[in-house]
C-alpha cells in the first residue's frame, strides 16, 4: 500500500533543559572561599566523618548494591544532613537502631546531581541502603572482551572530581575529609582492590561470592575512594611498592616500574615521610580515561605508559607526588585545584631530577612549558579567564577547570618562587608546608597566608614574584622562568633541517628518547606536503609506533595534513584505548574538516561503547556537536520546531512515507536557517538509505501533502455535491488516473481525524478554501468515524476483507 504517513510527531529533540535546582545556596559574590559550590553539603551544620560500605558487585546488572553507614558530626540543634548523590537509587535510610529515617531526594542538577536530605536520629550513625545505576558515571563495567585476558569482566571507579556521588551517597566535597571502611563482595574468580589498606588480600568466601575488606584510617577527600574488581595479579617491586594488573600485563608492568621504590625514597627526601604505608600501582584496562589517578596507597594508571623502555614513568612520579600534594594536603574546593596539580607537577620534576638527573628532568620541564602554550591557544589566548590559577567555576563542571593551566602555570609559579628564594630555602618550606597541613584541605587563600608568614616574609620578595598576579590574573606573567633543555637541542636542529628540505633518512636520530621524538614532531613546520610526511613515516615508522605518546603526536599531525595513509593507525589507536588526553585532541582535529567529521562520527560510533563516561562526556560535546536534528513532521513547521534548539542551522526536516520500508520517497525540508552543508548531508543521508530524496522548503505540507490534501478534500466536496458515489469516485480516480487507490480508500487509511487535523494546520497557514475542512469530514470525525482504525469511515469495515461504502 502506498500511503503517505501523516505523523505529527516531531522527532525527539535532543535539547536538555539547563535549569539548575533551587537547592543550591544563592550564588552571590560573598560565597566564602572555602564554600564548595559543587556540593550540596552544609558541613557547618552536619558533616560525614566516616563511611562504611558493604556492597556487592553484580556484573550482570552492572550495579553495586548494599549499604553505606555514615558517621556524622553535627552542630547542636541541627536536625538534618544533606548528602550528594547522582544516579543512585535510595531504598531506605535507617538509624543505628534500625528505625527508618525520613529522607528526600531533591531536583536533579545536570552537573551536581541530587541532594539527599536525611532526618538525623538523636544520635548514632545513619545507614543508606542503595544501589548504583548501570550508567553511574564513576564506574565502568567492562566486558571480558575489553580486558587483556578476555575471559573475566572488570569494574573500576574514577572519583575525581565529583563522580564519587554516583556510587557512594556521601558528602562529595574535597573539603569534607572522611575515613572509610569497605566490604566488597565479588564473583569468586575475581579480586577487589581499593584505595585503602587490604585486610583480606585473598578474600573470604561468603554465600554470594568472595568478600574483600578494606580500611582507610586517614581522613581523605571522598574523590579518593576508589575500587577495582577484576582478574588481578600482584608483583612486588620493593619493601612497600608493587604493581597490580591482569596476569597477562603484570610482568611487563613490573619491569617498566622497576624504579618505583627509588622514586618513593626520593620523594620522601624532598617532602618528608610517606605516611600512607604501601605505594602500589594498578594498571587498568586501556579504557581508563586518565594517565594516572592518585588514589591513596594505589595509584590507578593507564596501560599506555607501558612503553617497554621506562620512558613514560614520569607519570608515576606525578601520581606519587600527589601522596603529598593532593592527598595529604588537598584543594578545599575545585577552584583551588591548582594547589593539587601545580604542586604535584613541580614535585614530579623534582623527583625525576633526583632519580634520573637534572638534564632529563629539564626535558620534561620544556615539554610541559610547551603544553602550556598550546593549551592557552586552545583556550582562546592569554586573556582567557581559564588562564587564571584560582579559576572561576560558577555554574560549570569542575572538569572544565582541569586544563594544563593549573598543572603547568602552577608548576611555573613554584619554579619561580624556588628560583627567587633559592632551592634550599624553598625545599625547607615545602617540607614544612606539608607537615603543617597534613590531612587537611586548604584554600588558595590559606596557602597565600601560609607562604606569606613562612617564606615570603619580606614584602619586596613577594612583589618581585608578583604572587597575586600569578594566582588571580589571566596570562603568564613576564617574570616566568622559561625552561631550557640541552638534551632537546639535536631534535630541534633535526626538525629544522627537515624543514629546510633534508631527506628524512639523513636525519641524525640515533638513540633518541621518547621525549626527543616528541619534541622533534612538535618542532616540525605546521604544514608539510604529503610526500614529506610519507618520507618521515617510511624512515621512522611513526604509524606503527607502539609508544602511545609518539603515536599520538604523529596522528595529531597526520590529521592536520589529511595524510590518508595514517588513517588506519588512527582508527586503531582510537578504538584501542580511551585515555582522554589522547582521544579528545584527535577527535577535535577530525571535527575541524568535512572529511574528518564523517570519519570522526564513524570511529566514535564504534569506539564510544568502549570508553569510560569521563571520556564520552567530553567527546559527546565534540563529536555530536554538529548532530543534525531532523524531524519527520509533515505539518508542524520545521522552523517552529527549531526555535527550541540553540543550533537552528543544524535543523532540517526528513519526511518519510508510510510504510517506510516500501516507500521510496523522502522529502528533505530546508528552513531559512538550515546551513547548506547540513541540508546536503541530510539529502545524502536519505540517498544512502536507498531512498529517493526530493528537495523542498519549509511550507506546511511540503510537496506531497500540499497537492494531495486539496485533492482529497475536493473528493469529499464532489461527493457532497452529488458528483458521484463513494465507490464510483474511488474507481474513477483509480482507473482514470492510474492511482493505486481512490481518494476515499486513502482517506480511510490515513484516518479522518488525522486529515481533519491537518486541514486546520494548512488552512491556518494559507487561509485558502482549498485547505479548509468540508462539513461532512467534520461531522464524521465528531461521530467517531475515523476510517479503517475505528471500523467506520467512508467505508464500513465490519468485514475488513470486503469494505462496503457507507451511505452518508
Ligand atoms: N588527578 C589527576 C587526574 C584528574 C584530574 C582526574 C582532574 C580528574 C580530574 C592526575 O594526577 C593527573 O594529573 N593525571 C595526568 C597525568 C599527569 C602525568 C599529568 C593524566 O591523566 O594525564
Ligand atoms: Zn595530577
Amino acid at each position: 500500500m502506498r500511503i503517505p504517513l501523516w505523523l505529527f510527531l516531531p522527532a525527539a529533540l535532543a535539547v536538555a533543559a539547563c535549569t539548575s535546582s533551587g537547592e543550591k545556596p544563592p550564588m552571590t559574590e560573598t560565597i566564602p572561599a572555602d564554600r564548595d559550590i559543587h556540593s550540596y553539603a552544609r558541613p557547618w551544620e552536619a558533616r560525614v566523618t566516616h563511611v562504611a560500605l558493604d556492597l556487592t558487585a553484580d556484573f550482570a546488572a552492572k550495579t553495586l548494591a548494599g549499604s553505606a553507614v555514615l558517621d556524622v558530626q553535627r552542630t547542636a540543634g541541627v536536625k538534618e544532613i544533606v548528602l550528594d548523590t547522582k544516579e543512585l537509587t535510595i531504598e531506605r535510610v535507617t538509624g543505628a537502631d534500625g528505625a527508618a529515617l525520613k529522607f528526600a531526594l531533591g531536583t536533579l542538577d545536570p552537573i551536581l546531581g541530587r541532594p539527599l536530605t536525611v532526618e538525623l536520629p538523636s544520635s548514632g550513625a545513619i545507614t543508606v541502603v542503595y544501589r548504583t545505576s548501570p550508567d553511574a558515571a564513576a564506574l565502568q563495567w567492562l566486558a571480558p572482551s575489553q580486558t587483556a585476558g578476555k575471559s573475566h569482566p572488570y569494574l573500576y571507579s574514577q572519583g575525581q572530581a565529583i563522580l564519587t556521588r554516583t556510587w557512594i551517597p556521601t558528602q562529595d566535597s574535597p573539603g569534607i575529609r572522611q575515613t572509610y571502611a569497605a566490604r566488597i563482595t565479588v564473583p569468586r574468580e575475581l579480586r577487589a582492590v581499593m584505595s585503602a589498606e587490604q585486610l583480606t588480600p585473598d578474600g573470604e568466601d561468603g554465600p554470594n561470592g568472595r568478600a574483600f575488606r578494606f580500611r582507610m584510617t586517614h581522613a581523605i577527600p571522598p574523590y579518593l575512594i576508589a575500587i577495582a574488581v577484576g582478574d588481578l595479579a600482584f608483583r612486588s617491586l620493593g619493601p612497600r611498592t608493587g604493581v597490580y594488573a591482569e596476569p597477562a600485563v603484570v610482568g611487563g608492568a613490573a619491569a617498566e616500574f622497576a624504579d618505583l621504590e627509588s622514586m618513593v625514597t626520593a620523594a620522601e627526601a624532598l617532602l618528608g615521610p610517606y605516611l600512607w604505608g604501601r605505594y602500589d600501582v594498578l594498571v587498568l584496562p586501556p579504557s581508563f580515561p586518565f594517565g594516572g589517578m592518585e588514589n591513596p596507597m594505589v595509584t590507578f594508571a593507564t596501560p599506555t605508559i607501558l612503553a617497554g623502555d621506562k620512558s613514560l614513568v614520569s607519570l608515576l612520579a606525578h601520581e606519587l607526588a600527589h601522596s603529598w600534594s593532593g592527598n595529604l594536603v588537598t584543594n578545599a574546593t575545585w577552584s583551588d585545584f591548582w594547589l593539587n596539580e601545580g604542586f604535584t607537577t613541580y614535585v614530579e620534576r623534582r623527583i625525576m631530577e633526583a632519580v634520573y638527573g637534572k638534564a632529563r628532568a629539564d626535558v620534561f620541564r620544556v615539554l610541559g612549558w610547551r603544553d602550556l602554550a598550546t593549551e592557552i591557544d586552545r583556550l582562546g589566548g592569554m586573556q582567557s579567564k581559564d588562564t587564571v590559577l584560582h579559576v572561576d567555576l560558577k555554574g560549570r563542571d569542575p572538569d572544565d577547570g582541569a586544563t594544563q593551566v593549573p598543572y603547568e602555570k602552577g608548576a611555573a609559579l613554584l619554579g619561580l618562587i624556588e628560583q627567587t628564594v633559592g632551592r634550599e630555602k624553598f625545599d625547607a618550606y615545602l617540607k614544612d608546608y606539608f607537615k603543617r597541613h597534613e590531612f587537611q584541605s586548604i584554600t588558595t587563600a590559606q596557602f597565600l597566608a601560609d607562604i606569606r608568614s613562612h617564606l615570603l616574609t619580606d614584602k619586596s620578595v613577594e612583589a618581585t614574584i608578583r604572587l597575586e598576579d600569578w594566582i588571580f590574573q589571566t596570562a603568564i606573567p613576564v617574570n616566568a622562568v622559561q625552561p631550557k633543555a640541552a638534551q632537546l637541542t639535536e631534535a630541534g636542529e633535526q626538525a629544522a633541517a627537515f624543514a629546510r628540505g633534508a631527506g628524512a633518512s639523513t636525519l641524525r636520530t640515533k638513540d633518541w628518547s621518547t621525549q626527543e621524538w616528541l619534541y622533534f614532531l612538535q618542532e616540525l613546520p605546521p604544514t608539510l606536503p604529503n610526500e614529506r610526511l610519507a618520507a618521515l613515516d617510511k624512515a621512522f615508522g611513526f604509524s606503527e609506533r607502539r609508544n602511545a605518546e609518539v603515536l599520538f603526536e604523529w596522528l595529531h599531525m597526520a590529521i592536520r595534513h589529511h595524510y590518508q595513509p595514517a588513517m588506519p593507525a588512527l582508527e586503531r589507536f582510537l578504538l584501542s584505548q580511551g585515555r582522554r588526553k589522547f582521544v579528545r585532541p584527535l577527535f577535535d582535529d577530525l571535527m575541524k574538516t568535512d572529511w574528518g567529521k564523517a570519519e570522526a562520527k564513524l570511529i566514535y560510533a564504534a569506539a564510544r561503547p568502549g570508553y569510560h563516561a569521563v571520556t564520552t562526556q567530553t567527546l559527546d560535546g565534540i563529536v555530536k556537536k554538529d548532530a543534525i536534528f531532523a524531524s519527520n513532521t509533515s505539518s508542524i513547521s520545521i522552523t517552529e520546531l527549531l526555535t527550541s534548539t540553540k543550533r537552528p542551522e543544524r535543523f532540517v526536516g526528513l519526511h518519510f512515507f508510510n510504510p517506510v520500508p516500501l516507500m521510496k520517497l523522502v522529502e528533505v525540508v530546508r528552513t531559512i536557517a538550515s546551513a547548506s552543508d547540513v541540508y546536503d548531508a541530510a539529502y545524502e543521508f536519505a540517498k544512502k538509505l536507498g531512498k529517493v530524496p526530493v528537495r523542498t522548503s519549509d511550507k506546511t505540507g511540503f510537496i506531497v501533502n500540499r497537492l494531495l490534501v486539496p485533492y482529497l478534500l475536493d473528493a469529499i466536496r464532489a461527493y457532497e455535491e452529488g458528483v458521484g458515489s463513494i465507490d464510483d469516485i474511488d474507481n474513477a480516480m483509480k482507473l482514470g488516473c492510474g492511482y493505486p487507490m481512490g481518494p476515499f480508500t486513502l482517506l480511510d487509511f490515513v484516518g479522518l481525524d488525522t486529515t481533519y487535523y491537518i486541514t486546520h494546520v494548512m488552512y491556518d497557514e494559507f487561509k485558502e478554501r482549498r485547505f479548509s475542512s468540508p462539513p461532512l469530514l467534520k461531522r464524521m470525525v465528531m461521530a467517531g468515524w475515523y476510517g479503517r482504525k475505528s471500523g467506520k469511515g467512508f467505508y464500513d469495515y465490519s468485514d475488513p476483507a470486503n469494505p462496503k461504502p457507507n451511505k452518508l
